[in-house]
């Protein structure tokens, strides 16, 4: 169907899940987020978190680290991998990141389209982690990641996802909901990881500034073939 005014947003044009998706990127343009989150590390990467915890069970042979922002996670790993890919939706997280890591031949950058992995070889990383974004993401969006998540880790690799375990308010907008979580179940989203080849090794709910259970956390494994 064809957009009956010139002055038609190209918003419209769009199906309300890219609507969405892009409305949610344009949340994060603001810098005051990373320069604040770059002195709250511990819930990540504290010893005693489950985050830390199934992080030392990834291969970091080559790595993927998805939805970056400036990259205060790479950084907390860079020491250790072989390579790692940052990717994120944001053209300016990613200028940020290669402004923060250089010309480091370890790391290397994608800015993608919000669910897809493109350009990223089938079969060979072995993991893929992401923290604190993908609670915000749209659950279809997710789904996608989950599928693209499988299609390049290798047979064996694990991938590490932080995931909102919100059920509150379906069909709404996250903005409305407690903590920015979107509507994600981490059940729905183990479930899914099944179907599509990806074993479930580990799994909590995690509670987030006082709410309880409102985010989930997971380590999946790419079955060998
Ligand atoms: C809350 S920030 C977290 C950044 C980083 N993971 C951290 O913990 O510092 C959310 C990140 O998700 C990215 N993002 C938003 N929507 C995305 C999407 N659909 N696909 C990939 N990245 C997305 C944003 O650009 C931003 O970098």
């Amino acid at each position: 169907m064809t957009c009956p005014s010139r002055l038609c947003d190209s918003l419209a044009m769009l199906d309300k899940t890219s609507q969405m998706r892009r409305a949610i990127a344009n949340d994060w343009l603001v810098p005051p987020y990373y320069e604040q989150a770059e002195n709250w590390l511990d819930p990540f990467w504290g010893e005693e978190t489950h985050f830390r915890r199934w992080f030392e069970m990834l291969d970091l042979t080559r790595v993927v680290e998805l939805a970056c922002g400036h990259g205060r996670h790479a950084a907390q790993c860079i020491g250790r991998v072989g390579e790692i890919t940052l990717v994120d939706v944001l053209q300016t997280n990613i200028d940020a990141c290669r402004e923060r890591f250089g010309a480091d031949p370890r790391v290397h950058y994608l800015v993608n389209n919000g669910n897809d992995l493109p350009g990223l070889e089938s079969g060979a990383y072995s993991a893929l982690f992401s923290y604190d974004a993908m609670l915000h993401f749209e659950l279809l969006d997710v789904l996608d990641y989950l599928r693209e998540t499988a299609r390049v880790l290798r047979p064996g690799g694990r991938a590490l996802l932080h995931v909102s375990n919100n059920l509150e308010n379906p069909g709404g907008h996250y903005h409305q909901n407690r903590l920015w979580r979107n509507f994600g179940s981490l059940d729905v989203v183990r479930h899914v990881a099944d179907r599509m080849g990806l074993r479930t090794l580990e799994h909590t709910t995690i509670d987030w500034e006082g709410q309880e259970a409102i985010d989930g956390l997971l380590l999946v494994e790419k079955a060998d073939q």
